[in-house]
């Protein structure tokens, strides 16, 4: 099951589809693109957060009288500038994962605001959300340095697909394919807003390839990864590398491992427990 973890689907809330026809053909889009389930994630900032629950239901509902076999999950983008008016009954609203390991995806931001990429992710971290950094590679304002001393306090990050395709330029192309070799934990979304900026996993996963990036690691960006992370979740605790370049946990234990042996023969990633 191929995992979205940002996708702009709700209709009417944000830049995202106009009206339910519009998400119903980005729906049918992304199942296309081989997507079988997607975080739906409206920007915060124009979104009223208590309602997201009901029109992501709603939808749901939507899509199946379509016959869209879509799965759908409750989420949003956050900006920088979002994390602080956001208070922690909210945060649990957007945010995914199991009850000890909340994360909630955080942009880095496109235009410089009020808030750094640092300041927000550390305050997520402080109130117990583990950080999945969204699209890095477009964000000038936000040195390479700064990604990596998230990720070595546990933040994942998440490329567009549409850099890798070459949607938003050269620039964010090259520091996306930068990103994918820096050996930094990573994955792929979408970042879908419309049928006109479409959903582009399979096609960026290929671009990854061509650019010489390593099969597993490729696998694991975009059919792994993603959906450990919403069923593991992320940790807000200071846990540097919890998840290796190929989206494998390190410092495995005995049970572990052997997990990892079998999940390597069938194609299933690893199912941690916790208590290992
Ligand atoms: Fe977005």
């Amino acid at each position: 099951m191929r995992t979205e973890l940002h996708f702009h689907l709700l209709p009417g809330v944000d830049d995202g589809p106009r009206d339910d026809q519009e998400a119903i053909e980005l729906a049918r889009l992304a199942v296309a693109d081989g997507t079988s389930r997607v975080v739906v994630t409206p920007h915060a900032r124009l979104a009223e957060i208590e309602a997201l629950p009901a029109l992501t239901a709603r939808l749901d509902e939507v899509l199946r009288e379509a016959s869209v076999e879509l799965d759908l999950r409750c989420g949003a983008e956050l900006s920088p500038d979002d994390v602080g008016w956001l208070d922690q009954d909210e945060l649990e609203i957007i945010a995914q994962g199991p009850p000890e390991e909340r994360w909630a995806l955080l942009e880095a931001p496109l235009v410089t605001g009020d808030v750094s990429l640092e300041s927000a992710a550390n305050e997520l971290r402080r109130r117990g959300f583990g950080v999945l950094i969204g699209h890095p590679e477009r964000s000038p304002m936000t040195p390479a340095a700064t990604v990596h001393e998230l990720a070595a306090l546990g933040a994942v990050i998440q490329i567009n697909a549409s850099s890798l395709t070459g949607r938003h330029g050269p620039q964010a192309r090259a520091a996306a394919l930068s990103f994918a070799r820096s050996r930094l934990p990573f994955l792929l979304a979408s970042d879908a807003h419309s049928p006109s900026r479409p959903p582009q996993v399979t096609a960026a996963a290929s671009e990854l390839l061509a650019a010489g990036i390593d099969g597993a690691a490729v696998r694991a960006a975009v059919d792994v990864l993603p959906g450990t992370i919403l069923r593991h979740g992320l940790s807000a605790a200071h846990r540097p590398g919890a998840y290796g370049p190929h989206g494998r946990r390190l410092r495995l234990g005995q049970r572990e491992r052997a997990a990892m042996r079998l999940a390597r023969s069938t194609q299933v990633f690893l199912d941690r427990r916790r208590g290992f």
